[in-house]
């Protein structure tokens, strides 16, 4: 089998994406070199780009290598807390870095994009769009073949591609394997879901921690900003931990009053993770304020949403789980041409198959 069955791998960074991509390179060199693959230069598979914005926000990627018949791959974070650019610039950004790769005729392009922007507005509720179909046309547009995600909002965004695929991958494993390592001496606890959106993902982890789980009953009220109206839980939390799972926390409004309902019902010590740790407007302090009242023993988000070391340091009730690694394994493995089930079907992809 040669090195490079679909064209040399080259990982091309947008500015939000860049911390991510470097952890990514960093395990991607460990593969190769654990492979017994010959010298590779520090750099390697990162290619030299610049994101440039004009003063009116026009973002222009340049790349400053040759990238033909290269096998691309594209990383963006959309959300990024450690910058002033918001979602719309990210994607922007993205879709100019993936034409940039097209016009500079790669070979494959492949779009790694954690966060999916607008998952939550996937089917129509009112007069209003279904502005994930849009970024997947947008995608395609502009050149993508591939679309890697994670732990996507809602499954039916697959269908929006016609030309490119998408392939969604779980956080849930380096998440299990995060918490039995750090957290597992603590006992028992019951899983919970949030809200019914999150049951499937509940009933994941209830099955491989091999404990009991509960759903809390949420209803929004549309017309007035998607308000949360009011919350049941479905099951028996008293005298138990918890350990709740979400895809995302955006304001913190959902997971923190599901933990209050929680330690109303009875529950005992309450750990949170989610993919997507957003945090969004002052969720923060609001993480803060629980953390020191008692209400939650700690937040495990992951670096999908890269808060950097120090957010880590002041934040006792914070703790993250690198997703980087199974990146890592997903480009090898595609560019590679070998499969991806191993990774897709398993509680615990990155052992399984590194
Ligand atoms: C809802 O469907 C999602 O899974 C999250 O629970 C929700 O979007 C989080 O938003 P917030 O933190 O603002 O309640």
């Amino acid at each position: 089998m040669s090195r490079y069955d679909r064209g040399k791998l080259s990982i091309i960074a947008c500015n939000s994406g860049r911390k991510l991509a470097g952890r990514i390179a960093k395990h991607i060199r460990e593969i190769y070199k654990n492979e017994n693959h010959s010298k590779m230069d520090a750099n390697f598979p990162i290619i030299s780009s610049e994101e440039m914005v004009f003063s009116n926000g026009e973002v222009k990627t340049v790349i400053n290598e040759h990238i033909r018949g290269d096998d691309v791959y594209i990383i963006q974070c959309i959300d990024d807390p450690l910058s002033e650019r918001t979602v719309n610039d990210n994607l922007m950004a993205l879709l100019s870095a993936v034409d940039a790769a097209y016009q500079s005729d790669a070979e494959n392009i492949t779009v790694i994009l954690p966060q999916y922007p607008y998952s939550r507005q996937e089917r129509r509720k009112a007069r209003e769009g279904i502005t994930a179909k849009l970024v997947a046309e947008f995608l395609e547009i502009a050149g993508a073949k591939r679309v890697l995600t994670l732990d996507i909002h809602a499954d039916a965004i697959g269908g929006f591609f016609s030309s490119a695929k998408l392939e969604n991958f779980h956080a849930s494993g380096e998440i299990i394997k995060y918490y039995k390592q750090n957290y597992e001496k603590e006992g028992d606890f019951v899983v919970v879901a949030p809200d019914v959106g999150s049951a499937e993902r509940a009933r994941y982890y209830a099955k491989i921690f091999k404990h009991e789980m509960a759903v809390i009953d949420k209803a929004r009220n549309y017309a007035k900003m998607s308000a949360i109206e009011s919350m049941k839980l479905i099951g028996e939390v008293k005298d138990s931990n918890v350990f709740v799972v979400d895809d995302m926390i955006a304001t913190g409004g959902t997971i923190l009053n599901a933990c209050r309902l929680l330690k109303d019902e009875g529950a005992k010590d309450i750990y949170l993770a989610c993919t997507f740790p957003f945090l969004n407007g002052n969720a923060v302090s609001k993480f803060e304020n629980a953390y020191k009242e008692g209400l939650i023993k700690r937040v495990i988000g992951t670096d999908a949403v890269y808060r950097g070391e120090e957010f880590i340091l002041e934040h006792e009730w914070y703790e993250e789980v690198s997703i980087s690694e199974l990146f890592a394994h997903v480009i090898y493995r595609i560019n590679h041409k070998l499969s991806l089930s191993a990774i897709l079907d398993s509680d615990d992809p990155v052992s399984n198959i590194s």
